[in-house]
């Protein structure tokens, strides 16, 4: 995707397949900074302090990780207590055990010598099959765009919280694809950009990646979807998932319940993206069994941003010996779901469509 007129994605591996590289998201949209992964302990902090996220991107990286602790040592015994260590760095979205479970019941069969290069290429495929998933969801969500389009026959105000483009992913996103896909099908957009306390993904990244990508957007606080959803000023929300349970339970970043009401309370559609590898078919109440990360209450403490110097810098913004409390996932019950944008289709946030998802 596009950065100054420039392709990027988040995450690759250098010809010389040494050489993982991400992104490191902590410093956009100020900077720039591509870091190279080099033990398990760099791939483990960048899920946890979140230089990499977004829960496609998670799986990846975790992925990749993997195979960093395979070129460190092919062991199992090293392997398995990689893979555990990975799985702690963030509890919800469940790409991150999707990912690892997936490479950890394939190499149990796998000789020695060979291990590292099949986890290499799953790794790879792991990557690649992200991608396909989120073009496939711009795809399907493009036809539910241009429905509106062909009704509306003018602008589209679309309203997406946080960040589910292609930084959250490899390339594309998954809220973002459509819109992506619609901009370059010439129809007219104009996305409403929700803040996303305490992080901002919404203000740094979201807003970066459409504004490189030349696509219209206004930034609004997070308490104001609510106002505008009242004014006619949206015509459907995109969201993407952490984790969305067999029933349709949608998992994602903290807010996105507030919005889903507000939605279903002035009869605006509230579609999630969901790709399967978000799915997780061994839950069935959101509420109840998804664990929801706590951070580090700082975050809600402080803000970061550029100063009149150039330099990114943080202040403190709540009085002193303050508490904070900072969750930073919530749960959106299936039926405030219009619909799931998978990359197989279109379906139904209920039981039944989303175990058909498995005979696709
Ligand atoms: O805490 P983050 O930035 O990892 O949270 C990201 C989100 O909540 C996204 O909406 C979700 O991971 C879907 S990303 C395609």
């Amino acid at each position: 995707m596009l950065v100054n007129g420039s392709n990027f994605t988040t995450i690759w591996i250098e010809s010389d397949n040494q050489k993982v590289k991400i992104i490191d998201q902590r410093l956009l949209p100020h900077e720039l900074k591509v870091v190279t992964l080099n033990t398990v302990n760099d791939v483990e902090f960048a899920i946890r302090e979140m230089q990499v996220r977004g829960a496609p991107l998670i799986g990846v990286a975790a992925a990749f990780g993997m195979y960093i602790a395979a070129l460190e040592d092919p062991s199992l015994d090293h392997l398995s207590k990689s893979a555990d260590f990975l799985l702690k760095s963030r509890p919800t979205a469940v790409n991150l055990s999707w990912a690892i479970n997936k490479i950890n019941l394939e190499i149990k069969d796998i000789n020695k010598e060979d291990r590292t290069n099949h986890i290499l290429n799953m790794a790879k495929k792991i990557r690649q099959d992200e991608i396909e998933a989120c073009s496939n969801i711009g795809d399907y969500g493009l036809e539910l765009i241009k429905k509106i389009y062909d009704k509306k026959k003018s602008k589209i105000n679309i309203l997406t919280h946080c960040n589910a483009g292609w930084l959250a992913a490899v390339e594309w996103g998954t809220a973002l694809a459509p819109i992506f896909k619609a901009n370059n099908n010439n129809i007219p957009i104009h996305v409403w950009v929700d803040e996303t306390r305490p992080r901002n993904q919404g203000f740094n990244l979201t807003a970066w990646e459409l504004i490189n990508e030349n696509i219209d957007c206004s930034l609004v606080v997070d308490n104001v979807g609510g106002h505008l959803m009242q004014h006619n000023l949206v015509d459907m929300c995109i969201v993407g998932t952490d984790r969305t349970t067999l029933t349709g339970d949608v998992c994602n970043k903290i807010g996105t319940y507030l919005k889903a009401l507000a939605a279903a309370d002035n009869n605006i559609p509230f579609y999630v993206a969901a790709p399967t590898s978000s799915i997780d078919f061994n839950v069935r109440n959101g509420i109840s069994d998804i664990p929801i990360e706590e951070r580090d209450p700082k975050e809600v403490s402080q803000v970061t941003g550029i100063d009149e110097n150039k330099k990114i810098s943080t202040l403190k913004i709540v009085p002193q010996n303050s508490k904070s409390v900072n969750y930073a996932f919530d749960v959106t019950p299936s039926k405030y779901i219009s619909k799931l944008i998978t990359e197989k289709g279109v379906i139904d946030a209920n039981e039944k469509s989303i175990k058909g998802l498995k005979e696709i």
